[in-house]
């Protein structure tokens, strides 16, 4: 039964904010519209790296309804934010228009406000820099480039190597092997909503409108900024039109923003272009990985070497967290993972959806399926075979693991049983070849500090303010059908409050940790509510007479509550605006949420056009806290995942250095006719021991795994053993010509 059965409410009360959001009533940050608002747009650096030998502004100042120029030669009183990774606030650490140092392609080095959006946009145009060129790097492969292994750059534990046994010698005396390189190239983020903001002045109190998943850390990365006090400082971000971690921290021209609004005197609004995005702010940096497998002649897996680099930029260490999943997928007792910085001339690279494990597991789950063909054994059974209930690395349990139920339950839905081993032996009606293939994925549990204030109305209402951002998955109707399920009430008689510092810390929402840190917080202020109302012992609530019958107008309760492990300098590391994340590994066992993948391809056999007419997936995320929203994220998460497999790439300019397909037109994504049946389930078994109602993570998992279970199919269907993404139609065609 699909999850959209098992709930009977009328669909307005399933989605909270569905009726807002498709009536447009919903207002994102730069669809405010303040009296006496004025436009800015930037200007963008052409060259790979270097310096600016000389700005001329005059011919933009000089447009009709300009109103200021911004840029390094107004000496802006501005301090660098720090970059999120390194314990400040910013996407990176290098905040543009100080200086004339250009780092990266597409650097901003003007920003110019005007009266209208296209004298803005003119002026832009007409800003004239002159540059001294130095050479660049910009792929993995350019000259130049510089190396560092993570732990002698960064020696924290959760960055180590991982190190279990000996895997050399395991490797080496392993009858059966796989030694192959897989490589995942620079992918954007293109969220509906493009990043921006509306800020504005009242008194000496900034305030900040900006699509985020980290309001709070806009809040104290602008104190910084701007040498101000953070309380006077409100950012508030109801609704983010597509987080994905591109908005995850203090974006680079807010604090301009700030200082433009100020001089000026009235609000002002920037809208980053499509085309700028991919050189304005975080991507997901190009990795390679060298994965060795070995396995006995029983087919169980006996060691595992992961060696990773990924792109860095010159400025900014972005850490690696491949490993942390690929010694997990499996009971593979000895492994090794050794993760590598490769410095270049870019800007920061950062989170995008489950920005290690999607390569981590497009790598790591090819090469599986490459041995278990090497040990002519089913993927499936060979997947089965491998389980383990044992986290290897910590050697403590898992608080649950249901992979193998969600392989089991996945092959059972998708037909596995009709699968014919050998590739290229199944073909379609219209002559296209067909391929099957399979690829799990996981994501680790992660929870941080949240806080909640809970107020119950005698109208019977219950306003719930969290720490938390909505950026399209769905927090408001998961903290409202927890509320409402827990006190027995309307879900429509539930309000939520996310996204704001005028009301919580808003501690950075990504990681797939928001449902369980929101949840965990909205629970235990219900439980205070609860003793309040004098309802503690549980059961059904009737909110407006409790409330007048403790003579009140309202009722309320709060709660501040810590991930396992988590201490009270935690909890003030949080409300400075920093992440403070417990996970995976917790007092006694390990956290991850788990996903198994079947996806079919079709090759067209004269033009190797790949479609995917199909996917099944069945995930263990724990307790289902919101169904129809869950179901969502995961179809979305399967989209990309196709996406990723088969269209995206930033394709790196070696002229000039950045991105050169900056844009819809260039940079493909799928679209609706890409897309074809996806199924969707979930094992729903709550996880208690690690979160108070039962939830592990759901958003990141969906997209893990699905690449590989594409190229899993691409080789079943053709014999070709794809091993770089996206996998292309020419990859296709000359892997048939071959
Ligand atoms: Mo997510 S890529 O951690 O916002």
């Amino acid at each position: 039964m699909s999850p959209e059965h098992r709930h009977t409410q009328p669909v307005d009360t399933r989605r909270v904010d569905a009726r807002e959001k498709v009536t447009g009533a919903a207002l994102y940050a730069t669809d405010l519209h303040p009296d006496q608002l004025a436009h800015a747009t930037l200007a963008t650096a052409t060259i790979g790296r270097g310096r600016i030998a000389d700005l001329d502004v005059s011919a933009a100042a000089a447009v009709p309804g300009v109103l200021l120029v911004l840029s390094h030669l107004d000496h802006l009183d501005l301090q660098s934010p720090g970059f999120v990774m390194g314990g400040g606030y910013g996407v990176q650490s290098l905040q543009p228009l100080l200086d004339d140092r250009i780092a990266y392609r597409g650097q901003a080095i003007a920003l110019v406000v005007a009266e209208t959006l296209t004298a803005a946009t003119e002026a832009a145009n007409l800003v004239r820099a002159r540059y001294e060129t130095e050479p660049f790097a910009a792929t993995l492969d350019s000259p130049g480039v510089e190396r560092i292994a993570q732990p002698t750059a960064i020696p924290l534990p959760f960055l180590a190597d991982i190190d279990v046994g000996d895997a050399e010698s395991a490797y080496a005396a392993a009858p059966l092997h796989v030694d192959a390189t897989y490589d995942q190239p620079a992918q954007h983020q293109n969220p509906m909503e493009l990043i921006g903001a509306t800020v504005w002045w009242r008194g000496d109190t900034l305030i900040v409108h900006e699509g985020t998943q980290s309001a709070g850390a806009i809040r104290h990365g602008l104190a910084q900024q701007l040498a101000i006090d953070a309380a006077n400082i409100e950012v508030i971000s109801p609704y983010t039109g597509g987080g994905f971690g591109q908005k995850n921290s203090l974006q680079i021209h807010i604090a301009p923003l700030a200082l433009a609004a100020r001089r000026i005197g009235r609000p002002v609004k920037l809208v980053v272009s499509r085309t700028q995005l991919f050189h304005h702010t975080s991507f997901r940096p190009a990795s390679r990985h060298r994965i060795r497998l070995g396995a006995d002649e029983h087919g169980r897996m006996v060691a595992a070497i992961h060696e990773v680099e990924h792109q860095t930029s010159r400025h900014d260490l972005f850490p690696l967290m491949y490993n942390e999943i690929t010694a997990r997928l499996y009971g593979i007792r000895d492994f090794r993972g050794r993760q590598t910085f490769a410095r270049m001339d870019t800007q920061t690279p950062g989170f995008m959806r489950a920005p290690f494990e999607h390569p981590a597991a497009f790598a790591f789950e090819s090469a599986v399926d490459e041995l278990a063909y090497a040990a002519n054994r089913d993927p499936l059974e060979f997947r089965l075979a491998n389980d383990t209930t044992v986290d290897p690395v910590s050697g403590e349990p898992f608080s649950s693991r249901h992979l193998a139920q969600c392989l089991r339950r996945g092959a059972k839905t998708f037909g596995w049983s009709a699968r014919r081993q050998r590739p290229a032996s199944m073909r379609a009606e219209d002559g296209s070849l067909v391929g099957w293939g399979v690829a799990v994925g996981a994501y680790p549990a992660s929870i941080v500090p949240a806080t909640s204030h809970v107020v119950a109305g005698a109208d019977g209402r219950v306003r719930v303010e969290v720490d938390g951002h909505e950026m399209g998955q769905g927090i408001r109707s998961t903290i409202a059908l927890l509320v409402a399920e827990d006190l027995g009430i309307d879900v429509r008689h539930v309000d939520i409050v996310v996204g704001d510092t005028r009301v919580a810390t808003q501690h950075l929402t990504a990681g797939s940790w928001g449902t369980a840190s929101a949840l965990g917080a909205v629970h235990a202020a219900l439980r205070e509510l609860r003793k309040q109302l004098g309802a503690d012992v549980g059961g059904p609530v009737d909110v407006s007479a409790a409330v007048r019958a403790a003579s009140r107008d309202t009722v309320e309760a709060r709660a501040a509550t810590l991930g396992p492990g988590q201490t009270e300098q935690d909890g003030e590391r949080a409300r400075q605006g920093h992440p403070v994340i417990a996970g995976p590994e917790f007092p006694g066992y390990s956290t991850f949420s788990w996903i198994a993948h079947f996806v079919e391809v079709r090759v067209e056999p004269t033009t190797c056009r790949i479609r995917v007419p199909r996917v099944v997936s069945v995930a263990d995320c724990g307790r289902v806290a919101s169904p129809v929203t869950a179901a969502s994220q995961v179809r979305g998460g399967i989209v990309w995942g196709i996406g990723a497999s088969l269209r995206e790439a930033g394709e790196v300019d070696p002229r000039y250095g950045g991105f050169l397909n900056a844009s819809l037109e260039e940079y493909p994504v799928p679209v609706n006719a890409d897309i074809g049946t996806l199924d969707v389930d979930f094992i729903g078994e709550p996880d208690l021991r690690f979160h108070p109602v039962g939830v592990k993570g759901l958003g990141e998992v969906s997209m893990v795994g699905v690449a590989a279970a594409v190229a899993n199919a691409v080789y079943h269907a053709t014999g070709v053993r794809h091993r770089r993404l996206p996998i292309r139609i020419e990859d296709v065609l000359a892997g048939a010509t071959a």
